[in-house]
């Protein structure tokens, strides 16, 4: 039941079996961070690790720590964590570079095995596009457009390969990825779904789904930090049949035989390229500890139940919501549309309600349930409901554009 007061929400966060995960991030005092579903907070044990493997594992190990400290199996290890999280086995996951470069990998091995066009649909998150309109050039495949509302009737067998979100970054509308997956066998498409706004967040069992490639992102739900590694999910007889175009030392059987010839690691492994980013990859791996004992469905629903008693609490202002109503399943998001949504997106960060714009005019919130509340909520509806009512959002300086917005 969505709480209709203040009292009712605190009760709420009382009796919430997830609300003692708070006590493990590091945020801000004074802060409701909404925007969790972008940049995750720093898990304590991430901060702290980072000091450690500075510390004691570069700074003391130097080059033993590959072997001594385990950095070479970082990627697989995991890997082996998110697996649990997206539905997969642990070894049909490995950590990577960024989504954008494991789109490229797995689109262009998928097109290269079963040559056809390549399919994205003109609202999907830009780098997702981009990557499709650069591989097209390089090979010549033909690149096909669909409309954002085309559903699964638009696969055809001209299509060899369809890049799509699972959760959509504006809307936080949910793919029903078994549909999908059923008329993509049809047709004869590989999908390669974007998991970056719903892994941490959303239920997914992939294999359960019959979807057998993915790529996500480390630094949403997942709080793995700014550039946190991406990963790539490949299934793993799938995985076998590919050629990735990428074919660094990483991705080979045996790197330290240094072979004048390349010859790929078992399965999804060949999708790994170059020398990974220890740093940032022990920051993932600590900050992935926190769902070891999570039960992703609980955490879904929690977000939901975030998301509903936002849209309940903001209804009175008219604003327009264009993510899913509190019938239907969503991603871990809201965007509602304002016209001056920069502006108000700035006045509520100056009084620590933090969430981010998209243009042209939306505001989008987050409801990361693992260190948010029901109060926290309630309060942040309240600060967007008073910014709007006094029009604070008017004011000079709230308009000046920054980079990143
Ligand atoms: C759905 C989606 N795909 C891809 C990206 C960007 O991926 P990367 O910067 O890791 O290449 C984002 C970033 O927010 C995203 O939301």
């Amino acid at each position: 039941m969505t709480p209709v007061s203040r009292e009712e929400a605190s009760a709420l966060d009382h009796k919430d079996p997830l609300a003692h995960y708070k006590t493990q991030f590091d945020l801000p005092d004074g802060v409701i961070y909404l925007d969790g579903n972008s940049l995750g907070p720093p898990p304590k044990a991430a901060l702290a690790r980072l000091q450690s493997v500075g510390e004691t594992e570069w700074r003391g190990g130097l080059i033993t720590s590959w072997n001594d400290a385990g950095w070479i199996d970082l990627p697989k290890a995991c890997g082996a964590k998110i697996a649990r999280l997206i539905g997969a086995s642990e070894d049909e996951v490995i950590v990577a570079d960024s989504v954008s470069v494991n789109i490229f990998k797995l689109a262009a091995a998928l097109c290269a095995k079963a040559p056809g066009a390549i399919a994205y649909h003109t609202d999907e998150f830009p780098t997702d596009g981009y990557i499709l309109q650069g591989l097209s050039s390089l090979t010549g495949a033909p690149l096909i457009r669909l409309a954002a509302d085309a559903g699964h009737g638009a696969l055809h067998s001209d299509i060899s390969v369809l890049v799509k979100s699972v959760v959509h970054y504006k809307t936080a509308a949910v793919a029903d990825i078994a549909a999908w997956e059923t008329a993509a066998a049809e047709a004869n498409v590989a999908i390669v779904w974007d998991l970056s706004h719903a892994t941490g967040v959303l239920d997914m069992g992939m294999h359960a789904a019959g979807a057998r490639y993915g790529v996500g992102c480390g630094y949403k739900y997942l709080n793995g930090g700014p550039g946190a590694p991406a990963f790539i999910y490949g299934e793993r007889q799938a995985a076998t049949t590919l050629n990735q175009p990428l074919s660094g030392w990483m991705g080979h059987a045996a790197p330290f035989d240094f072979a004048p010839d390349y010859a790929p690691a078992a399965g999804v492994e060949r999708f790994a390229c170059g020398t990974p980013p220890i740093l940032s990859l022990s920051a993932l791996d600590a900050a992935l500890d926190i769902f070891a004992d999570l039960d992703i469905a609980a955490v879904e629903a929690k977000a939901k139940m975030l998301g509903d008693l936002f849209l309940a609490r903001i209804a009175p202002l008219g604003l327009e919501s264009i993510s899913p109503p509190p019938s239907e399943r969503r991603g871990g998001h809201v965007s509602v549309r304002f016209e001056h949504g920069y502006e108000v997106v700035q006045a509520l960060i100056a009084h620590g309600v933090i969430g981010d714009f998209r243009q042209p005019d939306l505001m989008r919130f987050g409801f990361s349930p693992l260190f948010l509340g029901y109060g926290d909520v309630w309060d942040a509806a309240s600060m967007l409901a008073s910014i709007l009512e006094t029009e604070e959002w008017r004011a000079a300086k709230y308009s000046a554009r920054r980079k990143v917005t």
